[in-house]
């Protein structure tokens, strides 16, 4: 311990009567020490330097102890008064200098700059404490607040626009006189706004945050109260948005969720809110400019460029639409998202009736036509609308005249600029933001209430509006509000300009055809919109489904304007929760169900599927959809056979034989008969009964945690099941051995004999079945055990087995259904890669690509032994139809080369997965072959990662990733995507994967009185 520490401990000893161990913090001028006391209180000391500003020593200490006071629930650490009551002792120290002195609280948890999980809902959380906070705070008042000429107040931060000079790139010097410039425009307002006091730096590393794998973090502490001052509270929550903006993936979102969360505990005016987004740029000008002065000398100094690089990097990103931000931030607040909003919807709902027919027809009893995600297959491809289908876009609706909803999810909107990111399934924007009228080309439309024209354009890229018209209307009293008609014929740009009147009725427009409206089934896309800002130059005819709040606000129903009621033409999708709740009500509680938000999925195409919002997610978890969720051959085969006729076994048909011979070219030769059946579990089923029949004995042998089946036997062989708790037990007539486990297991990969070592297991299972008169009837494993935890056999590993069990008179049964049929890449079978040869192979899942089917094959020899005089008869099994999708698409994975896909794909998410396990300590392991990948999460002592596992699993669905996990602790992560996943994809994972895993180092326990938020708890950093 240094002098210093033992003298401020005997300080402490004497003035707080408090034991500790001290021990000194980073600091530039006070000392501050992180005290333990012996009381198992975790303490800051904070020792003033000599001479420092006393008064806002003060002011701190006495905002805490208001806070304390008024509003204890509030994350803010305590002042302990010494021993004698005073809050802020001056102590001598040891050479006699007077030192004002004083005792916080150490609040737990992490610096928000370090947390990698900025959840929405996190920074919702800390827009309610910072307006908590500001509402604690409107009754504090001390004489410290009255800061003249401090730089960091905000209201007066016009000294920025004087230092511009020290900014050397032009650019980057017109960008911060453009802000300060809008921060001129506001002053007026600020000045007029009530001052009090404020907390006035709730910078990311001022704010502590808390939380655990099963617990979403929250705020633990709001520290440091070093920059108080006094000035109107929307300055505060404009501080706290410089900050959770940066390099935040959803800088708008993250700034609506902070200040929803402040509004709804101090509620704030819209004239108010309407502040936060200029403040918040020059908050981060003042901080830029402040960092280049303060480099002095060396602006270019490369730890400043660092250091001001995350506020460049917002300031700078031109996806970000400022000029929305006042209604995006007011639609947060539910407040009106225009001065003159409320009265507009009044205008129009008592008009509602009264404007002129958009058609001149009444539109009431014209019906509706829904494209939406669930209820149309446009665009068969989700990612490309094909010019011949959108002009079909609706056929089925008829000729003649019908309605498209507002608010209706579409997956119409395919082409990139409706995407919101790079990857495929990056969140679109889906949701039809207008009523749509169907009707022929050429039909003439009507103005619903007079105005001018605002704009008339023909847009005539790719599937955009071809001519397009916006007119400016006004209620009596003078708001202004505008109605968008969309895809007409261009002709209309030669007639009006903008400025131009149109009466009530007129008729103004007329409808185009494919070729001049963007490509589309004729029809007016007709939209109302209050207010332009930010939408100058490019109306979003459709919205992102998760900032609804703001386009229901900015883009209402325009039902009204055609003298329709609003519900007619508002599109409801199915809701997820009554579906949830039908399923509470109708099915079982063990039929489970994936994440804590479960997804409900309604479309999908290759490896994407699209919830009924038609939110895209990358399957990369289904190994079913083995070519490709709604395979076009798959549909035709199927439609193509049920037009003809599905019927069974009893009758020959040569898709019945097309099917085997295909299937068995996959085959070695021995394997030569082929049973079909409706699944995994009915092949397996079977698979014990051709072997029983074969041997005569009854007894199998098989790894723990297999699973082959629902079944009574398929259960009595699936160690998954049956010793689970609540389980059935083991029947005497099976044998459990060690299964294959090389990074957990009994012998291990660096054990050169583990395959022989693992295989030897079986020798006393033998013997345990013979000793129990079962005798050997065979020994079945999935080829690679899945729901075991995704683990490859070392090689060698089952043809030993095999040599074991034949030896005891049995027959070797090799479960492919989630290894078969190419996943694997290198191998078509799992049993080729051990060099193994089965007696009977049994396949699943992927060979019917969701159709249920289940295949058996086997030996001639083995199929004579069953072939008793008892007929075998499955009712479904080998229909028409199974079979000829079984052959489809048996016959895809080679047209489409899909096992090499498999083997590359597997190669670079592999390598990828190889790449990032050392930088995480919860990756235990990574292994795998092909698209059969598993990822096993472990926590810091080893043992399996269960909390972790889950909480990736369901972070991933939030990336809109679907993958699985699996193993007895369910810890292991599984990844199997259909085959056709594609380079992008797979880098989209990693991605996904990289940011997730980096969350989970946030709940890393903190070691004890050694906390790494020292220096933020102590505020001196
Ligand atoms: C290895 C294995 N075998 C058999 C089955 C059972 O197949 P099904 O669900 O088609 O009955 C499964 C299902 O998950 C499986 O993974």
């Amino acid at each position: 311990m240094s002098d210093m520490s033992a003298f401020w401990t005997e300080a402490m000893r004497q003035n707080w009567g408090l034991d500790a161990r001290l021990e000194r913090l980073d600091g530039e001028y006070d000392l501050n020490f992180r005290a333990c006391a012996t009381n198992g209180q975790d303490y800051v000391l904070k020792v003033m330097r000599a001479g420092c500003e006393a008064e806002l020593v003060d002011l701190q200490v006495q905002a805490l102890a208001h806070l304390a006071a008024e509003a204890p629930g509030l994350p803010f650490p305590r002042v302990f008064p010494d021993l004698s009551g005073v809050l802020l002792p001056e102590i001598a120290d040891a050479d006699g200098q007077m030192r004002l002195v004083w005792l916080l609280e150490c609040l737990p948890g992490k610096c928000y700059a370090r947390v990698a999980s900025k959840l929405e809902d996190l920074i919702l959380k800390l827009g309610r404490v910072l307006g908590a906070t500001d509402r604690a705070l409107e009754r504090f008042s001390h004489a410290g607040l009255q800061r003249a000429g401090f730089k960091w107040d905000l209201m007066q931060a016009g000294w920025v626009a004087d230092q511009l000079g020290a900014i050397t790139d032009p650019s980057r010097r017109a960008l911060l006189a453009e802000i300060c410039d809008g921060f001129a425009a506001i002053s007026g307002q600020l000045v007029g706004l009530p001052k009090q006091a404020l907390h006035n730096d709730a910078n990311d590393y001022n704010i502590l945050v808390e939380g655990a794998l099963d617990k979403r973090p929250s705020v633990s502490g709001l520290i440091d109260l070093g920059d108080m001052c006094a000035a109107p509270r929307i300055c505060d929550l404009a501080i706290a948005g410089a900050y959770v903006v940066l390099d935040h993936p959803k800088p708008e979102h993250a700034l609506a969720a902070l200040v929803r969360g402040y509004h709804a505990v101090n509620r704030l005016r819209p004239d108010e809110v309407d502040l936060i987004w200029p403040l918040l740029r020059m908050r981060l000008a003042v901080s830029v400019v402040n960092s280049t002065l303060m480099a002095g000398e060396n602006p270019d100094d490369p730890y400043v460029t660092i250091s001001q690089a995350p506020a460049w990097r917002f300031l700078e990103n031109t996806e970000i639409n400022g000029g929305l931000m006042p209604a995006r931030l007011r639609a947060a607040c539910s407040l009106p998202v225009t001065d003159g909003a409320e009265r507009i919807h009044a205008y129009l709902s008592e008009h509602r009736g009264q404007f002129a027919q958009l058609f001149e027809q009444d539109l009431s009893d014209v019906p509706m036509g829904s494209l939406s995600v669930e209820n149309c297959t446009w665009p068969q491809n989700p990612f490309q609308m094909p010019l011949a289908e959108a002009a079909r876009v609706g056929e089925e609706y008829g000729e003649g005249v019908w309605l498209g909803y507002y608010n209706e999810p579409r997956l119409i909107y395919a082409e990139p600029e409706f995407r919101k990111g790079p990857w495929k399934a990056s969140d679109r924007r889906t949701v039809h933001l207008a009523v749509d009228v169907f009707a022929p080309a050429g039909t003439v439309l009507h103005a619903p209430m007079s105005g001018r024209v605002e704009a008339v354009e023909n847009r005539n890229a790719h599937l955009d509006y071809g001519g397009v018209v916006i007119l400016h209307h006004e209620t009596p009293e003078g708001d202004a509000f505008y109605t968008l008609y969309g895809h007409l014929d261009p002709e209309v740009c030669d007639r009006l300009k903008p400025g131009d009147p149109v009466a009530q009725g007129a008729a103004f427009a007329q409808l185009g055809d494919a070729a001049q409206n963007g490509g589309w089934a004729p029809h007016v896309h007709f939209q109302l919109a209050l207010a332009t800002g930010g939408m100058q130059t490019n109306w979003p005819g459709v919205g992102d489904p998760d900032e609804m709040e703001l386009w229901h606000a900015l883009c209402p129903n325009p039902a009204a304007l055609l003298n329709l009621p609003d519900d007619k033409v508002f599109y409801r999708p199915t809701d997820k929760q009554a579906i949830l709740q039908g399923r509470h009500d109708h099915f079982g509680g063990n039929l489970s169900l994936t994440y804590d938000d479960p997804v409900m999925l309604v479309r999908g195409w290759k490896h994407h599927m699209f919830d009924e919002w038609g939110r895209p997610y990358l399957d990369a978890y289904n190994n079913v959809p083995h070519v490709g969720h709604a395979h076009p051959r798959i549909q035709a085969v199927a439609a193509d056979q049920l037009r003809r006729m599905n019927s069974n076994t009893r009758y020959l048909h040569p898709a019945q034989t097309a099917f085997a011979d295909k299937l068995l070219s996959k085959l070695p030769d021995h394997l030569s008969v082929c049973f079909f059946v409706n699944s995994g579990t009915e092949a397996n089923e079977l698979a014990l009964r051709l072997a029983r029949a074969h041997t005569g004995a009854k007894g199998i042998v098989t790894p723990d945690h297999g699973y082959h089946g629902n079944t009574n036997a398929a259960v009595a062989i699936s160690a998954y099941k049956f010793n689970k708790p609540g389980g059935i037990g083991q029947a005497d007539w099976v044998e459990l051995v060690e299964v294959a486990d090389e990074y957990r297991g009994s012998f291990r990969r660096d054990d050169p004999d583990r395959a022989s070592k693992y295989a030897d297991l079986v020798d006393p299972a033998i013997a345990a079945l013979q000793d129990r008169g079962q005798g050997v009837a065979g020994f079945i494993a999935e080829t690679f055990p899945s729901v075991g935890g995704q683990f490859i056999p070392p090689i060698g590993y089952l043809p030993a087995v095999y040599e074991k069990i034949r030896a005891a008179g049995g027959v070797c049964i090799a479960d492919e259904v989630q290894t078969g049929l190419g996943r694997l890449g290198a191998y078509y079978f799992g049993f080729e890669h051990q060099g193994a040869l089965p007696d009977i192979v049994v396949m699943g899942k992927p060979i019917g690509n969701g159709h249920p089917l289940g295949v058996l094959v086997t030996t001639k020899e083995i199929a004579q032994s069953f072939d008793n005089g008892i007929e075998f008869f499955s009712t479904f099994g080998g229909s028409t139809l199974s079979c000829r999708i079984g052959k489809e698409v048996l016959d895809i994975v080679d047209d489409e080369g899909l096992q090499d896909n498999a083997h590359a794909m597997g190669v670079r998410l592999m390598d990828g997965l190889r790449q990032i396990e050392g930088d995480f300590a919860c990756i235990g392991d990574v292994r795998g072959m092909g698209l059969f990948l598993g990822v096993e999460l472990i926590n810091p002592d080893g043992s399996e990662g269960t909390e972790i596992c889950k909480y990736v699993k369901n972070r991933m669905r939030d990336h809109r990733i679907l993958i699985g996990s699996e193993g007895p602790k369910d810890n292991i992560l599984k990844i199997r995507p259909p085959l056709t996943i594609e380079a992008d994809d797979v880098d989209m994972i990693l991605w996904a994967l990289l940011d997730v895993l980096a969350e989970v180092g946030d709940y890393a326990p903190a070691p004890a009185c050694d906390h790494d938020h020292h220096h933020a708890g102590c505020g001196c950093c």
